[in-house]
């Protein structure tokens, strides 16, 4: 089928080349010229496992192309829209800036039985008012939100656990869906879930996920605020929890919390949406799922300070993670950046090194100092806290070896990722966060 991809973000690139990769014709259009001759030439302008491999094999098969030119995205069958809702500059809403105007310039382009497929995070209601735009052109809008997770988006785009289509009522919203489901028809026919809605449905389905996702893990940050005051270790009481099979324990690691470009921004604007709605009380409680968030990272950095006895002024930090996540190089929101700024301010030297996010990292924090190598990042630290949880420094770093680079044998496990017995046995002070 041929489609189009507006938007080559995070979410466009990989979708476009992930429809590619299983026989679609798809065009990718950006207003960013950079992005654009970026993947034209089969390369993915962000860290994204996997990518780099369908990009290029799409781009040689002739099956996807990429460009600024919005006149390309004549002829598509289906026209997904994923360009960024960040959140606006001076509140908690969604900036809706790119949606309308993707929607608005992609209009001229459409013709009858055509679908406008929108896959941006938007506040529910958005579909509803696009809609009579798009159908004005004899062209169907239906709301086909993304669930990808950054690390593994090609995998989930491909793979994903559901499909979701909101559609309009009547004969037109089930065409839109049969379409929708021949453009997933790997995943269809090895009977992934494919859940018809309307629209708002499918808008809250996404919200209310990311909601959920990020209240698991405040909720077992505020179980570690507890752990903190009583002695007892979080971690041990996440595992126990989580054997009973209503609760998993997927979701339940407690640490310096969640960051990145979806979670952050998705409870904010939920919650605003839901104060324009008059129902603001009904999901109050994202507010403290925030907040309890947003302590962490102050606990992690006061974790520092009193390790090193009450202060970290003039102190060598070495800061293993830039990255919101591992397996990313996205820096958005991100609570690892966001501790080593927080020690800086404290008036300690700050060394980060990541393996993907230092360049990123370096553009917006260009105070602090990146260092790429790892060893290199621990010589002479008084202290070191790992933010990230990489192989590198879960798994990789053996305690013994990254003694003997240090001044100081203090550890802080801001992901609770170390194995503690280890590092406690190879002579480091070792801090969990809720761990005694
Ligand atoms: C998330 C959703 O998972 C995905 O379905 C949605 O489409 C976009 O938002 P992503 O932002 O890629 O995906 O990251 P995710 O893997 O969900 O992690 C979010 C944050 O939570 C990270 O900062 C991570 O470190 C943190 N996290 C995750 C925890 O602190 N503890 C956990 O137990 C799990």
């Amino acid at each position: 089928m041929r489609l189009s991809v507006i938007g080559c973000g995070y979410l466009g690139a990989v979708h476009a080349a992930a429809m590619a990769s299983i026989g679609h014709e798809v065009v990718g259009i950006d207003v960013d010229p950079r992005k654009i001759a970026s993947l034209s030439k089969g390369e993915a302008p962000f860290f994204e496992p996997g990518l780099q491999e369908i990009l290029a094999d799409g781009i040689a098969s002739g099956n996807l192309r990429f460009t600024t030119d919005m006149s390309a995205a004549r002829g598509a069958k289906v026209h997904f829209v994923g360009v960024g809702t960040p959140q606006v500059k001076d509140g908690y809403a969604a900036d809706l800036t790119y949606v309308n105007a993707a929607v608005d310039e992609l209009l001229p382009y459409l013709a009858e039985g055509e679908i406008v497929a929108g896959k941006s995070t938007v506040p529910v209601g958005t579909a509803a008012g696009l809609a009579p735009r798009v159908t004005a052109t004899g062209a169907t809008l239906v709301w086909n939100p993304e669930f990808l997770r950054e690390g593994w988006a090609v995998q989930d785009t491909i793979d994903p656990d559901r499909l979701v289509a909101g559609v309009p009522a009547g004969e037109e919203g089930e065409t839109a869906a049969s379409v929708l489901r021949e453009v997933y028809h790997p995943s269809v026919a090895k009977g992934t879930p494919f859940i018809v809605t309307d629209y708002a449905t499918a808008e809250l389905v996404k919200v209310a996920a990311n909601a959920f996702l990020a209240t698991k893990i405040s909720f077992i940050n505020a179980m570690a605020e507890i752990a903190e005051v009583t002695g007892a270790d979080v971690t041990q009481l996440a595992d126990a929890i989580g054997h009973d099979a209503r609760i998993g324990r997927r979701f339940l690691g407690a640490g310096i919390g969640f960051g990145g470009g979806c979670l952050p921004k998705d409870i904010r604007a939920f919650s605003a949406r839901a104060e324009e709605l008059g129902r603001g009380e009904s999901v109050a409680f994202l507010r403290q799922v925030d907040e309890i968030n947003l302590r962490r990272r102050d606990r992690a950095a006061q974790l520092v300070v009193e390790a090193l006895g009450g202060s970290v002024f003039k102190k060598n930090i070495t800061v293993l993670g830039a990255a919101f996540k591992p397996h990313s190089d996205d820096i958005r929101d991100s609570p690892a950046l966001d501790v080593a700024v927080r020690l800086h301010g404290l008036g300690a030297w700050v060394t980060i090194t990541d393996p993907a996010a230092i360049a990123n990292a370096q553009r917006v924090h260009p105070q602090l100092n990146y260092v790429e190598d790892r060893d290199e990042a621990l010589r002479e630290a008084d202290a070191v806290i790992v933010v990230t949880e990489w192989d590198e420094y879960r798994r990789e770093l053996d305690p013994q070896h990254a003694g003997s680079l240090v001044r100081g044998k203090v550890v802080v496990d801001g992901r609770n990722c170390l194995d503690a017995g280890a590092w406690r046995a190879a002579d480091w002070e070792y801090f969990g966060m809720g761990r005694p």
